[in-house]
């Protein structure tokens, strides 16, 4: 059958919507861009903000046309959103023919073919522990790759709907992240992205309590990949800031690979509103990490997710985070405006801050990182950087495209030499908005 997947949502499902297509690919399926061609469509959702939901629902919704044009046409929804409404949604959307929750993505091809054969509506939530070892396929390989290495989350900030649709933390065992990563380097992968929803608790049993100064499964993980020969990068997203400890802050500093730039999500610079959130920090807490780090990585960049309009934000708390973040002088933020989640603890408190001062404060932090942004590209300017190469520019054909280490993005104009996944040397001879522009130097011989 022709399968069309569409997801929604952050990383976690995408690596979640990639392994899955492998799987299909593996069981003789194809996979195919086109809407009108599919016979097969999967939507694999988010839940995270009720915007994310509403999309969801527009798109599949939309996909009546083509019902009515292949009424054997096979609609399923799968993912946060999947997980969180369950069979509600067959009611809402009638056009649907099977839901099946965060633990049962192993399930679709099964699914898939049991729905051809009788054509019975089908839903099922129920939880797999061990999902997350089945889905370890890899689709068509680049120079960069995915790998989950958690799932689920055990923190229950009070806003958050993830651990209610994702389930309980567990991680996977070191050996088989291992094979996984030296397989995808034998074929071709050069970088290799680590994800989680708490990554930097791998290995802690699901356990919240941020370990003793020495221990840190997940520094040692770092240390064995970086080992891998051929891997020419480590990221990892997303950690949570209590899990630096000693060990771990050493093992970022000595691993060669792993990149120096961390997506570390602050949500408030204020304490009152950090503890009406369950983040078990505060701003000076925060502070004292990211001085920590910058002290055993001077080039350190950091990005991070900020939550404006959070129930009771004043004024003053909404002033802390700005001020907060202009000291820490983020490189990157993505700052969302506070959706009250069914379910989540913070939704039986009012949304009380209006829609119009979330917008507000959501263009003051916008326009405070566009002028930092601005500032810390020009500081490039006249440097030579290294970059892993990417391939062809999406906005501009003649020019390639790299990364820093740090993460910002180089554009360049490419030498017969250049191919994706390779580390180069670029002088940066310009600032844009949001990247850079250099001149690639000749390669090493
Ligand atoms: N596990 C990641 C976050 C996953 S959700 C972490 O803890 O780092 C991604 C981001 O969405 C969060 O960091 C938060 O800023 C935002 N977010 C989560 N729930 C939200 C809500 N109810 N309203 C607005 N933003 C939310
Ligand atoms: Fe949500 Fe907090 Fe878990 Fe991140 S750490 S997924 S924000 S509950
Ligand atoms: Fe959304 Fe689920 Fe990720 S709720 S942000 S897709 S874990």
């Amino acid at each position: 059958m022709k399968i069309f997947i569409k997801t929604y949502g952050c990383q976690m499902n995408e690596r979640d919507s990639e392994a899955l297509g492998a799987m299909l690919s593996q069981q003789g399926h194809q996979l195919t861009a086109s809407e009108a061609e599919a016979d097969v469509m999967l939507f694999n959702t988010c839940s995270v903000r009720d915007a994310a939901e509403r999309k969801a629902k527009g798109k599949i919704g939309f996909m009546r046309k083509y019902k009515k044009a292949k009424p054997q046409l096979i609609i399923g929804v799968l993912g946060c959103m999947a997980q969180r409404l369950g069979d509600e949604l067959l009611a809402e959307l009638p056009n649907l023919d099977f839901v099946l929750g965060t633990g049962q993505i192993h399930r679709v091809p099964e699914v898939i073919n049991k729905i051809a054969q009788e054509r019975k509506k089908i839903a099922d939530t129920e939880f797999f522990p061990d999902e997350i070892e089945m889905l370890g396929a890899h689709g068509e390989s680049s120079w960069s790759g995915q790998i989950a290495i958690t799932r689920g989350c055990n923190r229950f900030c009070s806003y958050c709907i993830v651990p209610y649709v994702r389930g309980r933390e567990v991680s996977r065992s070191k050996e088989s992240i291992l094979t996984e990563a030296r397989e995808m380097v034998a074929s071709g992968v050069r970088e290799i992205l680590l994800l989680g929803q708490n990554v930097a608790a791998y290995g802690l049993n699901g356990d919240i309590r941020p370990p003793a100064d020495d221990h840190s499964p997940f520094a040692e993980l770092l240390e064995e990949l970086n080992e891998i020969p051929g891997l020419l990068r480590i990221r990892y997203t997303s950690p949570y800031v209590s899990y630096f400890n000693r060990r771990l802050i050493d093992a970022l500093a000595s691993c060669s690979k792993v990149c120096h730039n961390i997506h570390l999500p602050l949500q408030s610079g204020s304490d009152t509103i950090l503890k009406a959130m369950n983040r078990q920090y505060t701003a000076a807490s925060y502070l004292e990490k990211v001085a920590q780090l910058r002290d055993a990585m001077p080039d350190l960049t950091f990005s991070t997710d900020v939550i404006v309009g959070f129930p009771g934000e004043t004024e003053e708390d909404f002033r802390k985070t700005r001020d907060l973040m202009n000291q820490v002088g983020f490189e990157q933020a993505f700052v969302f405006k506070y959706s009250p989640r069914p379910g989540a603890k913070s939704a039986e408190i009012a949304d009380t801050v209006s829609e119009e001062i979330k917008l507000e404060r959501n263009n003051i932090l916008l326009d405070d990182l566009k002028l930092r942004i601005g500032a810390k590209l020009k500081q490039q300017t006249g440097s030579v950087v290294e970059v892993l190469t990417e391939g062809v520019s999406a906005r501009n054909a003649s020019r390639w495209t790299g990364r820093t280490a740090t993460s910002f993005v180089v554009h360049f104009e490419p030498d017969e030499a250049c191919r994706p996944g390779t580390l180069r040397r670029v002088e940066i001879t310009r600032a844009g908005e949001v990247s850079l522009f250099g001149r690639l130097l000749p390669e090493d011989k």
